[in-house]
């Protein structure tokens, strides 16, 4: 079962890096990470909505994103989600203050709509074939605008990029496949794709 895999996958990091380490959810550096966090943040800006809102974070991991934001003082609620009990253990140890729970977004009866809904690095590694991974992530694109009020941000790795690497699990999306897709159901959206080579990120709104 490709959910199996991808659970053993991301625990297996989990236990040799920590609960404090951006490897345990496969970034390549702090740096990483945080670059793919800056560049989600200005969907506030954007959204024009910069205080008091509701966040849902898909593939949360170690609850990182609900870190940074709070480092970055902006007051908002905040529920993770991530299909990894012990990740979803680890990230409420990390956060009392935060909500997480264990779903998968396609699976599980998420039962609210938040403001903004976010999605950092869970689309990089493929756990099937490239088409079933492709129309996986397009039915979760969907389902993260359904239960967004204001937006949606979510990043992807880029193909034809310069620098493609890794071991042939990584999944390289092309941006005009997305976007395409996305209008389909979107008429205001943006693609960033200027702050990395091989990273792009989508900026979806309501
Ligand atoms: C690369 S990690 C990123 C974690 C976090 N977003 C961050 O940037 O620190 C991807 C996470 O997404 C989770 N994940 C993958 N597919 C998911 C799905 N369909 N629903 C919920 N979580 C998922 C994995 O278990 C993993 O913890």
């Amino acid at each position: 079962m490709p959910h199996d895999t991808q659970v053993s996958y991301y625990e297996e990091l989990l236990e040799k890096h920590g609960d404090k380490s951006p490897l345990s959810l496969d970034w390549k550096s702090a740096e990483s990470q945080t670059l793919r966090f800056q560049i989600l943040e200005q969907l506030f800006s954007i959204a024009g909505k910069g205080r008091g809102f509701s966040i849902l974070d898909i593939g949360c991991g170690l609850g990182d994103f609900f870190g940074f934001l709070k480092k970055r003082g902006f007051r908002f609620s905040y529920t993770g989600y991530d299909i990894s009990e012990r990740m979803v253990a680890a990230a409420r140890r990390k956060h009392p203050e935060a909500k997480f729970e264990v779903a998968d977004i396609l699976e599980s009866h998420i039962p609210q709509r938040s403001d903004f809904v976010f999605c950092s690095g869970a689309f990089n590694l493929r756990f099937m074939d490239e088409e079933e991974h492709l129309e996986k992530v397009k039915a979760i694109l969907l389902r993260m605008y359904e239960l967004s009020k204001i937006g949606v941000g979510a990043n992807f790795l880029s193909r034809g990029a310069l620098r493609e690497t890794g071991s042939g699990n990584y999944h390289y999306f092309k941006p005009e496949d997305l976007v395409k897709y996305c209008r389909s159901f979107c008429s205001r959206f943006m693609l960033r794709h200027d702050y990395h080579p091989a990273d792009f990120t989508l900026f979806l709104l309501r």
